[in-house]
């Protein structure tokens, strides 16, 4: 995680982004570090990438790489104002051991676009990552990707239209079908028939921007009607409030990068 120290919203480069629209940078640090602190509570370690004042958008830290089995496929952003986050996180996995470390070829924003499941890579496209993304990704990981169309600027990022409930299955997804393309959402339809479905209210508050250890699903507080599906299903909903981040258009996974590294 990467702390929004100096966070604003300057520039847009999504729908959610209105440079007139003011920032409480205060209060855009404590819902940050009730994140933070939530995960540790968890039982989870927490990493910090020390935040840069020329990177406005640093604390959406999910997009500076993916983290597969410890191999480190590194990002390469779509817009230039973000060009500059992708060094820096390859610059923190090389100081912290990390040895098999990708440079990308392709434009990729990270698991911004790439979501992980059991055994395969859900991979979007349409908006940021660059189709050929997908290939490079499959060679690097060693694991089939399946690409998923993007239609609905709102949802620019497949993790503000998807996520992995839990990754040692290939089964347990929640997603909003109207993110996708008429193919794609046949594609979803068919790998995870028992998927749930969000509807447009909770996914325009950003609920699917979540984060699941497999038993505890960290989500946007607004998204209320996702709380009783995943109960039913025997995760135990967490609810934040990331109205502040909400303003630079992303929640909980936006500021969220997981190390999936097991025995570093
Ligand atoms: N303002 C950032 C952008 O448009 C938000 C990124 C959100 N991150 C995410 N993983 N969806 O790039």
């Amino acid at each position: 995680m990467c702390p929004p120290a100096h966070f604003r919203v300057t520039y847009s480069i999504n729908p959610w982004m209105d440079p007139a629209k003011p920032v409480d940078l205060p209060l855009a640090l404590a819902q940050w570090e009730d994140l933070r602190d939530r995960y540790r509570s968890l039982g989870h370690t927490v990493e910090v990438l020390p935040p840069r004042p020329d990177l406005p958008d640093m604390v959406y830290a999910a997009n500076g790489a993916t983290v597969v089995d410890g191999r480190v496929l590194g990002a390469r952003f779509a817009h230039p104002e973000r060009t500059g986050e992708a060094a820096a996180h390859l610059e923190w996995f090389r100081a912290h051991g990390y040895a098999r470390v990708r440079e990308p070829e392709h434009v990729n924003e990270g698991e911004g676009d790439f979501a992980v499941t059991a055994s395969w890579l859900l991979a979007g496209r349409g908006f940021r990552s660059s189709p050929l993304s997908h290939p490079e990704a499959q060679e690097f990981f060693g694991r089939p990707v399946l690409g998923l169309d993007l239609v609905d600027p709102r949802y620019y990022h497949l993790d503000t239209a998807l996520c992995v409930l839990d990754d040692t299955t290939d089964t347990e997804i929640m997603y909003y079908p109207g993110a996708f393309s008429p193919g794609s959402r046949a594609v979803l339809a068919r790998l995870f028939p028992d998927a749930i479905i969000a509807t447009e209210a909770d996914a325009s508050s950003l609920g699917l921007n979540a984060v699941s250890d497999g038993r505890h699903v960290v989500l946007p507080q607004a998204a209320a009607g996702l709380f009783g599906p995943l109960r039913e299903r025997g995760y135990e909903p967490i609810a934040m409030d990331l109205s502040e981040l909400l303003k630079g258009g992303g929640s909980v996974k936006c500021c969220t990068q997981e190390l999936r590294d097991p025995g570093r």
